[in-house]
């Protein structure tokens, strides 16, 4: 793997000033002498995007909303400022050593596929280009022969369990589940819940969307998409299991019967650090698991009935096509529609039902076919919550 005459390994974080971009940063603060920040990108949040200019001095920054660019040039960076469309594909096509994709959403598709397509190794946080095009991503990947390492927590755990083994030995694969802050509650209990408990997340602390989509239990239905193209595996081969402790962080199970479980606190800078520095690994400082204060580590279905979201992303997976592509549209509409106050909890996994009953999925689509599907998904979604029939 190339790096820079210093020996550093050059890296680019697409969502800087996110969850996991910080979290990214904080393991870069870190490991000042094994990293050379090439790139940052981010959306709006310029103030905090100067701060992390200052600190990590990149080269480039890409600020996909212009206004927001405009007040970055007006404090005079000292760094290339991208903006307009395609400036984040343009970041991601930067040669450096790996690309951290750490944005929300479809957005991330294109600089997805740029990154690949310049030959830097991905790593991949943003788990909705995943859901969309999930085998295009792994057929680019293949064809520019570029790694692709999630950073996931559970796919991360997957990854390390199955390294070193005979893939074609993988029964299937258990994905864990905390249950989101309404793990135990009915349906019926949650018609008033509020965008900040909603993003009240019992184990985790991350953005809006991934916290919404955890208390829906969406976040897990689109990690059985994620992991079916991450992991070459059917969807009937991918579990689901609801694990309220958040210490495994998911398990492997091979066809002799053995099964492998990945254990961690709740930490992303964990699975950015093994991403960042993969192959190897580093000694690091963050605090560990203390197996001496586990108390129980319990294990329940799912209940599909009381969080749809699951069913409705289960049933996309194998149908395949651009069904999940419109899943996650509709998925992303009806969510910042509820963060907006616009619709009610409940009226999320109404939507993406409603969406997903009106678009008829194309099977083996290409890019575009996929993109078209992703907006017109969009535009039925949005008047579903505009005419709130559902
Ligand atoms: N957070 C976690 O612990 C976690 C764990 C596993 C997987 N993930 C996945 O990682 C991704 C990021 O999650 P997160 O929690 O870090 O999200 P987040 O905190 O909301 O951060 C999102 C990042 O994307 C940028 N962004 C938002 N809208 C954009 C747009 N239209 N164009 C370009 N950039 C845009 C934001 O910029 P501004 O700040 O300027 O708005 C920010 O840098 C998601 O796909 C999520 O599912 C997250």
């Amino acid at each position: 793997m190339a790096s820079n005459p210093g020996g550093k390994r050059r890296i680019s974080i697409l969502g800087a000033t996110g969850s996991i971009g910080r979290s990214a940063l904080r393991v870069v603060r870190h490991y000042s002498d094994l990293f050379d920040v090439v790139a940052l990108s981010a959306h709006a949040n310029v103030d905090l995007l100067a701060e992390q200019i200052r600190e990590f001095r990149p080269r480039h920054v890409a600020v996909s909303d212009s206004a927001a660019a405009t007040r970055l040039r007006a404090l005079d960076p000292p760094c290339t400022v991208h903006t307009g469309e395609g400036c984040l594909d343009t970041v991601a096509g930067l040669n450096v050593d790996v690309v951290l994709c750490a944005m929300v959403g479809a957005v991330g598709l294109r600089p997805l596929l740029a990154a690949i397509e310049a030959g830097n190794r991905v790593a991949v946080a943003n788990k909705e280009p995943f859901v969309m095009a999930g085998r295009l991503v792994m057929e680019h990947a293949k064809r520019h022969g570029v790694e692709v390492l999630p950073v996931d927590s559970e796919h991360n755990a997957i990854f390390q369990c199955i390294h070193g083994h005979d893939q074609a030995r993988v029964q299937c694969i258990h994905l864990t589940a905390s249950g989101g802050p309404f793990y135990g509650r009915r349906r019926d209990s949650l018609a008033g819940v509020t965008p900040e408990q909603a993003t009240q997340h019992p184990t985790w602390d991350m953005g809006a969307k991934i916290s919404v989509d955890s208390a829906t239990l969406m976040n897990k239905g689109l990690e059985i998409v994620e992991a079916m193209w991450l992991f070459d595996l059917p969807p009937n081969r991918i579990d689901v299991v609801i694990h309220p402790q958040s210490t495994i962080h998911s398990l492997v199970e091979f066809t002799d019967g053995n099964i492998l479980a990945h254990l961690g606190v709740t930490d992303m800078k964990f699975p950015i650090l093994f991403a960042l520095t993969y192959p190897e690994r580093v000694e690091s400082p963050m605090a560990r698991l203390d197996l001496t204060r586990l108390k129980a580590l319990t294990f329940a279905a799912p209940d599909f009935r009381e969080f749809p979201c699951l069913a409705y992303a289960r049933a996309a997976a194998e149908t395949g096509g651009t069904a999940p592509a419109i899943l996650n549209a509709a998925n992303e509409v009806a969510v910042a529609a509820f963060c907006q106050g616009r619709i009610p909890f409940l009226a999320i996994s109404e939507v993406v039902r409603g969406v997903m009953e009106t678009c008829e999925a194309v099977q083996d689509p290409g890019l575009e076919t996929i993109f078209a599907a992703d907006a017109d998904a969009r535009e039925k979604a949005e008047t579903l919550v505009t005419t709130r029939t559902v």
